[in-house]
């Protein structure tokens, strides 16, 4: 049998919705003594009936059933078949690059999170494996990049923090005829805003940090697929690198992936009509965000940013600018509600400066290149009461 893979997980996925997934996969009752919630196991280690002879475990950085059972609903979540778990967003990240090997050319988003640049140009270039940094929005401009050694396209949609949009399902008819493997960071729209695996690609990746955790207390990363051969070797390197989570992450990325639906949807009503707000605003000269039809790619978000039940959704992340730093930092500082902070997907909103933060580590010309400038704020828009957040935002503008 696959232990990765349950008879049930098969079953459900089949017949129940996303929301009913989300709150049952994984989470059956304990059959013993039926609590609800099931027990973390908390154990490095297992007792084995003989030489040879397990019950299935053996030694917790090579399986564990907490996070087992995380694996098997963020699979279901995602519409893959196998998940696999890791200490942070950038582990997982790290481990899907190490699946290649030196000489291996890889195409990635020119707009991805600060950190996935840093580990491209600071570790893995170091490694043998090549880089190249391309407008993924831009199919042709993908094509003249390809090259016999390329077997990996890597892709952020929307971006962070300029929300460029990227087509997943062309770009993965593309990758197929090159034979490329795709993979998506689908950070940014969680399994509940976008599901890349449906639209072509062959591995989805978050940084279970942000929506899937949702409360800011957790740092967590995770890749899905459906292709048994590229999973096993996720397995592997997770089990032989070791960059895991503990049980009592996964015990919690568990309890949040059962509301994710709900804040999801309540975070992106938010920022809907906090843009709109926004772009009424005379001190504040650009508001991105792919909900609104001035958005470049509105078009296609609407398209393919949609929710199980096939309405369209805009995500939960706003970019504004402002006209120089002063009015920047004043803003920043008399913001009450939004707490001034790195990550976002959050029930709490929060505000960052990327230029300076998350993309701290991204060469300032390739930064002012992309419009990633010292006056780009982005806001990371939670759950609270959206008067509330409008009035906050309101008075740091005055
Ligand atoms: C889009 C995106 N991908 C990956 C990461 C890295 O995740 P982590 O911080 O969990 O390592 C982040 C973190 O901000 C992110 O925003």
């Amino acid at each position: 049998m696959d232990i990765h893979k349950s008879p049930k997980f098969v079953e459900k996925k089949l017949k129940q919705e996303f929301e009913t997934r989300a709150i049952h996969v994984g989470n059956h009752s304990n059959e013993r003594t039926g609590s609800v919630s099931p027990a973390i196991h908390l154990t490095s280690t297992y007792e084995q009936d003989s030489l040879g002879q397990d019950r299935g475990f053996d030694y917790s950085r090579a399986i564990n059933p907490t996070r087992q059972r995380l694996e098997t609903n963020i699979a279901t979540l995602e519409e893959g078949e196998y998940a696999i778990s890791f200490s942070s967003g950038m582990a997982a990240t790290t481990a899907l690059f190490q699946t290649l090997k030196q000489g291996n050319h890889v195409i990635v988003s020119r707009n991805v999170y600060g950190g996935t640049y840093r580990v491209i140009d600071q570790v893995l270039s170091n490694h043998g494996l090549i880089f190249d940094f391309v407008d993924t929005r831009d199919l042709k401009e993908i094509e003249s990049h390809i090259r016999p050694e390329t077997k990996l396209l890597f892709l952020e949609t929307p971006t962070n923090p300029l929300l460029e949009i990227s087509d997943i399902s062309a770009i993965s008819h593309l990758c197929k005829i090159h034979k490329i493997i795709i993979a998506v960071d689908n950070t940014f729209m969680s399994p509940f805003g976008q599901r890349p695996l449906s639209l072509g690609a062959d591995v989805v990746m978050h940084s279970g940090t942000k929506h899937i955790g949702g409360h800011s207390d957790i740092i967590s990363g995770l890749l899905i697929t459906s292709n048994k051969i590229l999973a096993d070797q996720l397995y592997f390197i997770q089990k032989a690198v070791g960059a895991i989570p503990a049980p009592f992450d996964c015990w919690l990325l568990l309890r949040s992936t059962k509301t994710l639906s709900l804040r999801v949807q309540q975070s992106a009503l938010n920022a809907i009509e906090i843009a709109k707000w926004l772009s009424k605003q005379s001190m504040i000269t650009e508001v991105i965000y792919p909900g609104l039809a001035s958005h470049p790619q509105h078009e296609l978000a609407k398209a393919q940013q949609v929710m199980p039940n096939g309405d369209s959704i805009f995500g939960s992340i706003i970019s504004i600018r402002l006209k120089d730093e002063k009015s920047r930092d004043q803003f920043i500082e008399k913001l009450k509600i939004f707490t001034f902070a790195e990550s976002l997907g959050g029930v709490e909103s929060l505000s960052c400066v990327p230029y300076d933060m998350t993309h701290g580590a991204v060469p300032v010309d390739m930064k002012l290149k992309m419009g990633i400038t010292p006056t780009l704020i982005r806001l990371s828009i939670g759950i609270e009461n959206v008067n509330d957040l409008i009035q906050d935002l309101k008075f740091a503008l005055t």
